[in-house]
């Protein structure tokens, strides 16, 4: 088969690259990438010779290269992980958040009607059922709960997701969807939390932990999403929406020092900052039906997939150096300089 991955230069995008390649040698897997910020071509260095990958520098948003694309590759299954995924970028400038991850899976979408697909698979988040409150541990996100999103980042993933069943429905596209909790793991951009407290913890920096540090998310580790779109793109029910999710739920303060004490570095780096605008209090994910429809079951335990997290920041230093050598200076200095300290 032929599978087009979008985003495939991202964080998730670019496991699910090298897992398709390793799980199924037998299917080609084109790869497109805008090479935002987020997207880093070096990552995919190991599988750049490889004959069964190809890798394509586009954006989702153009449709002419799209349409292109698809009569040379001509895809049996498209995959789309591409998309602006940063909650507080969103909240400093929506529009980009508009364009790529609504007006672009659209695109794909006009894309895979015109020459025919027998998947289209949208990589959505739970982040669209917008938040739970902290003290009903018992409330968990369904694949029925409504839809009630908090951020313009949401807001775009959960209009795409409107729009994905609106080509189920209106058109007959063999679509599915996913929505994962909180991903974690190698190759993930440090502006998230984890990466992000590493490289400060290293570097003997401040550890910005906005508000008090209580909201939960639910974790999980990246090759286990992996897997799950594996599934569903394959196995999945066409029209479906699939949760996934580890039942890992933690607070952003217990993370932070557990990756202090693992580097052992000191409780002192954390600063308590300005909360995110909207902030999501707590997202739980309920993954019953992949479970009982797949078979799918998280398979790395949160406190060894952690270990391996850090170990891997520790092993490739280089990766993520450079990163923040480059713009990311002036991002930062953007979006932490304006935040006040509210206690440590
Ligand atoms: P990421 O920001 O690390 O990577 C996004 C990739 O998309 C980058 O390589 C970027 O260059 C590319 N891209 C952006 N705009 C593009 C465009 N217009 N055309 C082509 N390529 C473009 O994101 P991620 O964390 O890997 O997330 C991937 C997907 O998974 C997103 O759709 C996100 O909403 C979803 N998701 C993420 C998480 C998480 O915890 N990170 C959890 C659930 C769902
Ligand atoms: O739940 C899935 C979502 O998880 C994905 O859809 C998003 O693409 C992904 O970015 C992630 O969103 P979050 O907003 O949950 O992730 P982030 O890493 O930005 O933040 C995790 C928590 O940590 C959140 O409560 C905010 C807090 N945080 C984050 C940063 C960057 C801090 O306290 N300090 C920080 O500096």
């Amino acid at each position: 088969m032929n599978i087009i991955v979008t985003g495939g230069a991202g964080f998730i995008g670019s496991n699910f690259v090298f897992y398709e390649l390793k799980q199924h040698p037998e299917d080609r897997i084109i790869c497109v990438d805008k090479l935002t910020y987020a997207g880093n071509l070096s990552t995919l260095e190991p599988v750049l010779h490889n004959p069964a990958f190809r890798f394509v520098k586009l954006d989702i948003c153009d449709r002419d290269g799209i349409y292109k694309l698809f009569e040379e590759e001509k895809p049996d299954i498209v995959v789309n992980f591409a998309a602006e995924s940063h909650v507080d970028r969103s909240i400093e400038n929506p529009t980009i958040f508009l364009e790529t991850n609504i007006i672009g899976t659209s695109v794909l979408m006009d894309a895979c009607r015109k020459y025919g697909i027998t998947r289209y698979h949208q990589v959505s988040t739970d982040e669209v059922y917008g938040d739970l409150p902290l003290d009903r541990p018992d409330l968990l996100f369904h694949e029925d709960t409504p839809i009630h999103t908090s951020s313009p980042y949401s807001t775009s993933k959960a209009s795409a997701d409107l729009l994905v069943q609106a080509y189920h429905r209106t058109y007959g596209l063999p679509v599915s969807i996913s929505r994962c909790s909180n991903n974690y793991g190698p190759y993930q951009f440090p502006e998230k939390l984890i990466p992000l407290m590493i490289a400060n913890a290293l570097a003997d920096k401040k550890l910005p932990v906005y508000g008090e540090g209580l909201n939960v998310r639910d974790w999980l580790y990246v090759e286990d999403h992996c897997k799950a779109i594996d599934l569903i793109m394959r196995k999945g029910t066409v029209g479906e929406i699939y949760n996934i999710g580890g039942h890992n739920e933690m607070r952003n303060i217990d993370i932070v020092k557990l990756i202090l004490d693992y580097l052992g570095k000191p409780y002192s780096l954390i600063e308590h900052v300005t909360d995110r605008k909207g902030h999501d209090r707590r997202y739980a994910i309920d993954p019953t039906k992949i479970h009982n429809e797949l078979g799918w079951l998280p398979e790395t335990m949160f406190k060894d997939g952690i270990k391996k997290t850090i170990q891997w920041y520790l092993d490739n230093k280089e990766w993520w150096e450079n990163i923040i050598r480059g713009d990311y200076q002036n991002y930062y200095k953007e979006m932490y300089g304006k935040k006040e300290v509210i206690g440590s």
